[in-house]
């Protein structure tokens, strides 16, 4: 028979799902809350202790120079862009109450720990969370795009040459869901040797 415990944590598996940032709306995280979330990060597995990655919140005061951010790596890598483009790219940087981005370090490490497990750390620590919005009734997102790398965005979060940023986390209240996705089922990713 299975524990409540265990039924209550699959429920929050199966109901979490991806929430596009522009469908996140306010309020926020309360700063209580925020902390559960990093709280639930720092339980992740991480192999010698190493701690590979970190997360930098951009605050709504911050939001504007993010936007400068997306425009300069849009024309880094289309001079001819359209101001339509930039703007689009400008308002990228507004959606969600909450919004952070996740950043892995590679810089050599005693014991040695090469980069998939440092971002398998990563991800356990993002899901982790993510478990934790849903439980605190927060909608979540992840999400990348072309400017993930870009030298603009770097220098705004003052990466380190050992640092990669990975990917946003957006967190906020959800304001429309899109129909559930078909989960995997066990036998279409589980084989015996
Ligand atoms: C590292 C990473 C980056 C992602 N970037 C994006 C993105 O930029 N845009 C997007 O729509 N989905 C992105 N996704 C996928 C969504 O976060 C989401 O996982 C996917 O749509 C599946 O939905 P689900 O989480 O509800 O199962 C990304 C996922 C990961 C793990």
């Amino acid at each position: 028979m299975e524990s409540a415990a265990a039924a209550q944590l699959f429920a929050h598996m199966r109901d979490r799902s991806h929430v596009a940032p522009k469908r996140l709306e306010g309020p926020g995280p309360s700063a209580q809350e925020l902390d559960r979330l990093f709280e639930a990060a720092a339980q992740a597995p991480d192999h010698g202790r190493i701690r590979p990655w970190r997360f930098i919140v951009v605050p709504v005061d911050k939001r504007a120079e993010l936007g400068q951010a997306f425009a300069q790596a849009l024309l880094a890598r289309d001079a001819h862009a359209s101001p339509e483009a930039l703007e689009r790219a400008h308002a990228k940087a507004f959606r969600a109450p909450c919004l952070m981005l996740a950043v892995v370090s590679h810089t050599p490490s005693e014991p040695l720990v090469p980069l998939q497990e440092r971002l398998i750390s990563l991800g356990c620590a993002i899901q982790n969370m993510l478990l934790m919005a849903q439980a605190l009734s927060l909608g979540s997102g992840i999400t990348s795009g072309q400017a993930m790398h870009a030298a603009s965005v770097r220098e705004l979060f003052k990466l380190r040459d050992d640092e990669e940023a990975v990917c946003y986390l957006a967190f906020g209240r959800v304001v429309s869901h899109k129909p559930p996705r078909r989960r995997m089922a066990i036998a279409e990713f589980v084989s015996s040797l």
